[in-house]
């Protein structure tokens, strides 16, 4: 099977020129100007932009979270994914405290294998570091399994120690891995939703005032002093305030390896949702939307080479869900959707404001990412050999997103009536059209699993 791009302006994190794409058997065969070769399908480009497929790093689908579970199956979500030009998504394996990696992973490997419709890989959440988990850690870098989460916060859930968190590092760096971080002080945040709760504070405010960014700070600057003592590798998710990037630009005068992802929601969306009655719950996420001086902050971030990676911590829930929490915030089940809108929510806040450029732009929804987590240049650029998975982009078509219109399994939109500029028309995937005239033309089980290699700590 091949398939010609043509005239197409392809955009990479280090190149900005028009030309074609030639497409054999999933992979970029070749990269030329006026081509003229015989193919079986002849995709025109003209005065549309051509990307890498993106990735997003973090993404909770089918997760058992809260009492509840995520609302976006491996099937509806990476469907969404595509149609908003995400190819490749991360998925958080949970380990249950107490029990085995090998566990976790046949869990987790059963929901999304003949189910995903886009590829996909898994990070490990490590919540119980023991001896035998340790003696896990080398088996799941085997399987292709090279980055693993730790919680700082969700006391009593998912959170583990410093004691665990230094144990893990020791072992992750000495087989490989990176050691990936949800960063807030759990003790903390335990004792501000408790003395809320007890003086009667129910509503969704209460959520965010519980995490105040403090508590957000201290714990990213525990963590890379954490990884700069053990030479661990390390990577923040979804980091959202000015304190926690400052920990950060202390460590990188260490030359420290820590890499920051932020999310599209921290660049865009602000606390000032939490002001209205339950409503608010929509965006009741941990750590919890910040000010409009950390938005400024993020962007600025990304800008200075300090947050590599803008993902979405997409973690859906339906409104019947978020009533869990009705009377009380801390039941609230924690997330919003996100997968299906953050390359058009980037793209038309960040590139076509003038915030940020457009290698800049694939470096932080594909590149940077694939680098960082083991899968470059396989995913994340487009060169010859890698895999065809290329978004065509409409840079001047404008819309309004909605749940109305999107494929997310929820029945609201955390961004309801956001007019976008730029459009995704169609996606490839391994070299097969994926998406196209707002149709998916891929089924369920077309997703690969993405077996990772061994973490280099540099992009
Ligand atoms: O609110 C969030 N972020 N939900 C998903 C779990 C996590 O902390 O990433
Ligand atoms: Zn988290
Ligand atoms: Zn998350």
């Amino acid at each position: 099977m091949k398939t010609l791009i043509k005239n197409g302006r392809i955009i990479t994190a280090a190149d900005n020129y028009i030309g074609d794409i030639l497409i054999e058997n999933g992979t970029v065969k070749a990269i030329g100007r006026d081509m003229a070769i015989q193919v079986d399908e002849l995709i025109d480009a003209t005065n549309m932009l051509v990307f890498p497929g993106g990735i997003d790093p973090h993404v909770h689908l089918e997760m058992p979270f809260m009492g509840t579970f995520s609302s976006d199956s491996y099937e509806t979500g990476t469907r969404a994914a595509l149609f908003g030009g995400t190819t490749t998504v991360i998925d958080f394996i949970l380990q249950k405290q107490g029990n085995s990696l090998r566990a976790a992973f046949d869990e987790w490997s059963g929901r999304a294998t003949g189910n995903a419709v886009g590829d996909y890989s898994f990070h490990m959440a490590v919540t119980h570091y023991n001896e035998s988990t340790k003696g896990e850690i080398k088996e799941m870098i085997a399987e292709g399994i090279t980055s693993f989460k730790t919680f700082m916060a969700y006391k009593g859930a998912l959170m583990i120690d410093d004691r665990q968190m230094i144990g893990l590092m020791d072992e992750v760096k000495q087989q490989g891995g990176l050691v990936t971080v949800h960063a807030t002080n759990g003790d903390m945040i335990d004792y501000l939703v408790q003395k809320h709760r007890s003086e009667g504070k129910s509503s969704p405010l209460y959520h965010y005032l519980s995490q105040p960014e403090v508590t957000e700070a201290e714990a990213s600057e525990r963590f890379v002093d954490m990884t700069n003592y053990t030479g661990c590798p390390g990577y923040i998710v979804h980091l959202t305030c000015e304190g926690a990037l400052n920990a950060v630009r202390n460590a990188t005068r260490r030359n420290q390896k820590v890499f920051v992802e932020t999310c599209i929601q921290y660049l865009l969306l602000d606390a000032s949702l939490y002001e209205q009655d339950f409503d608010g719950a929509k965006w009741v996420m941990s750590p919890p939307l910040r000010e409009k001086k950390d938005q400024t902050t993020l962007w600025a971030g990304i800008n200075q080479g300090l947050v590599q990676v803008v993902g979405t911590d997409h973690c859906p829930f339906k409104w019947e869900q978020k009533l869990l929490g009705k009377d009380d915030f801390s039941k609230i089940p924690n997330g919003h959707p996100a997968i299906e809108h953050r390359m058009e929510l980037l793209y038309s806040e960040g590139v076509a404001t003038g915030k940020i450029s457009l290698n800049k732009y694939v470096e932080v929804t594909s590149t940077n990412a694939a680098k960082i987590f083991g899968m470059f240049p396989k995913k994340g650029t487009i060169a010859v050999d890698s895999d065809a998975d290329i978004i065509i982009f409409d840079p001047t078509e404008k819309h309004t997103i909605s749940v109305k219109s999107h494929h997310m399994n929820t029945d609201y939109s955390a961004y309801e009536g956001w007019e976008v500029t730029g459009k995704v028309k169609s996606v490839l995937l391994r070299g097969k059209v994926a998406i196209e005239n707002n149709e998916c033309r891929v089924e369920k089980g077309y997703g690969q699993f993405v077996k990772r290699e061994k973490v280099k700590g540099f992009i």
